[in-house]
């Protein structure tokens, strides 16, 4: 949840750090931090709130040292305060951490009891006290670090800089992502290939366990066991990650828009189309797999939900979706001819990587949908199904959600042809029906300008119920997930046929209803759904097509008209206008619509 940047360097690197903490503001932005070594002293500047804050500061301060440490942080433990700012620090080091120390709370007792005396109330301290409690019984750095590590419990990416060492920096990696930067006499460390990227593409990721002793020469790399250990140098994209809004207001609405070139971009990576074949994953043998699990968070998880509808109606696989924080706990018997799947856009997130590793570890294979392709969850992964969404910044999730669903339909359509329960001709029908959604998204985007009106009327509300069914029950979780996350008005997603078991109760003037309901087999119970709300004065907000506003014949608050599509693109293409509606609501109403409050993009910690 937090970001992390280390550099030593061969000219001042206060602006760089910053300039990499801007590249990792995504995953956090509570308060920011940098430590240096200034005259061989190690100096520290921190800031409650925005990465802005600090560079007023900086701008008013010298800082000429070339070698330094930096972070971005999400608060864990001790409020988002300059006072609880990482980096922390004694008269020996400075440390900056990603992750939380679970049993910090006895570590701190002993070491007050120890005489030494702590400032914040963060986790991290600990950490900084533990070192330099060794380093004053007269441990290397190195040492010190190494035999501090033992003692800790919980998840931490971490990075240290030494009072007196201007050529070494220590990382370490425990759960949470770290990775080393390889520079020409300059050396980097990073919580991903995006903040190193303006530095250099040959990177390392730490495995767990592993912690790296940097010079301005190289990495020396150990495993927990302290073993020195070789790990893969790989060339990333992080250089090319386009970090920037472009023409566009916010991170979100750009990426909003990008979504029919994206899923026209992942569609062509799994289908065939021109000889109307979706392609069977390499590694998949669907012929042999009797059950599907699926586990995600937040928005991956609304895709998995999705899947379920199309693995259990295109390939007759029976799934189990289950949200990764539960899953493990659930302790459910996983079938020996199963597949696990996880879905995941940052790759990192602690919940859904914890499953990966239950499900690995109760024999299921692997396939991660997953955007970040050096991630942890990708490599762990036995397969890797990714989405080619590119960067996605804002922390609402938007193309990386449909280019996911474009993953799952286009695999969900191979698994029914490998189970011979799809013949040529439907599996030709259905690649077809998806190789339009980029084209349908262009229109339904094109509606722009009346989702935006209707917005400014959905700021002035307290609550909000979306409903759906089918597959557009998925899509109304997602729906109320966008719009509580941005514009921080209470939304809840419901089935609807559920409405009548008890959230009718809340229906009146003030309790706007979003119903998702495309044309379908079952849209005439969901007509019945909108009568019992506008007969207790519920205003509807429907998203449906031409047939449906026929059918419907109903008063609205609004009516969105979309084309008529095939129903296995619905999921893709209707989550278009709940995004907008989510993005144009938070809008009106003033909030950080890429920074949400209390949010961050990857959830690193359980
Ligand atoms: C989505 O808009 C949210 N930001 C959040 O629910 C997100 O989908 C969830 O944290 C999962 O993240 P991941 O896809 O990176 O694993």
């Amino acid at each position: 949840m937090c970001g992390i940047i280390g550099i030593l360097g061969q000219t001042p690197v206060a602006p760089l750090l910053v300039d990499a903490l801007k590249r990792l503001e995504y995953r956090g932005y509570d308060s920011a931090g940098i430590a240096t070594l200034e005259d061989g002293h190690v100096e520290r500047l921190r800031a409650e709130g925005k990465l802005r804050n600090l560079e007023a500061k900086l701008a008013t301060v010298g800082r000429m040292g070339r070698s330094g440490i930096g972070h971005t942080r999400w608060a864990t433990h001790g409020a988002p305060t300059e006072r609880n700012a990482h980096p922390h620090a004694t008269d020996r080091l400075a440390v900056v951490h990603n992750g939380i120390i679970e049993n910090f709370r006895e570590l701190r007792r002993d070491l007050e009891a120890a005489g030494r005396v702590f400032v914040s109330d963060t986790d991290t301290e600990v950490v900084a006290h533990l070192v330099t409690a060794r380093l004053d019984e007269g441990m290397s750095p190195r040492d010190a670090v190494q035999a501090s590590l033992g003692a800790l419990e919980g998840a931490f990416a971490l990075a240290f800089l030494f009072e007196g060492e201007d050529d070494l920096l220590i990382g370490a990696r425990r759960g949470s992502p770290l990775a080393i930067g390889w520079g020409s006499n300059e050396m980097f460390l990073g919580s991903d290939a995006i903040a190193l990227g303006p530095f250099t593409d040959e990177v390392t990721y730490l495995d767990d366990g592993d912690w790296v002793v940097l010079t301005r020469a190289g990495a020396t790399i150990y495993d927990a066991a302290g073993q020195e250990v070789g790990r893969v140098v790989t060339r990333t994209q992080g250089a090319t990650y386009v970090v920037d809004k472009g023409n566009h207001r916010h991170f979100m609405v750009k990426e909003i828009h990008e979504q029919p070139e994206v899923v026209g971009h992942t569609l062509a990576h799994y289908l065939d189309l021109a000889n109307g074949i979706a392609k069977v994953p390499s590694g998949i043998d669907f012929a042999a797999i009797d059950r599907l699990s699926i586990t995600a968070c937040g928005t991956a998880y609304y895709a998995g939900f999705v899947a379920k509808y199309w693995f259990e109606r295109l390939a007759r696989l029976p799934v189990d979706i289950d949200i990764a924080s539960e899953f493990r706990y659930r302790e459910q018997p996983l079938s020996r001819n199963g597949l696990s799947i996880v879905i995941s856009q940052s790759g990192e997130t602690a919940d859904t990587l914890a499953s990966l590793r239950y499900a690995k570890g109760e024999g299921q294979k692997i396939a991660a949908v997953v955007n970040v392709q050096e991630s942890t969850i990708a490599r762990e992964a036995d397969i890797r199904l990714p989405t080619l969404a590119g960067a996605e910044i804002g922390v609402a999730s938007t193309k990386a959600f449909t280019a996911q669903l474009s993953v799952l339909a286009a695999t969900a359509v191979a698994a029914g042809k490998a189970r011979g329960v799809l013949s040529a001709e439907d599996e030709g029908k259905l690649v077809r029906a998806l190789s339009e959604v980029p084209r349908l998204m262009h229109q339904v985007l094109k509606l722009d300008e009346q989702i935006e009106a209707l917005a400014r009327e959905l700021a002035k509300v307290k609550h909000c119920l979306y409903l759906g069914r089918g597959t557009s029950y998925p899509i109304a979780l997602e729906g109320a997930l966008k719009l509580k996350e941005i514009s921080y008005i209470h939304a809840e997603g419901y089935a609807a046929g559920e409405l009548k078991h008890g959230p009718i109760a809340l229906i009146d003037e003030d309790m706007p209803v979003v119903v998702i309901a495309p044309y379908d087999r079952v849209f005439e119970k969901t007509v019945s759904n909108m009568q019992e709300v506008a007969a207790r004065g519920g205003r509807i907000i429907l998203i449906t097509d031409r047939k449906g506003q026929e059918a419907a014949a109903i008063d609205t608050l609004a009516t969105i008209i979309l084309p008529e599509m095939p129903a296995i693109v619905t999921p893709l293409v209707y989550a278009i206008p709940v995004q907008l509606l989510a993005y144009h609501t938070a809008v009106f109403m003033g909030t950080d619509v890429d920074q949400p409050r209390n949010l961050a993009k990857s959830v690193t910690v359980e």
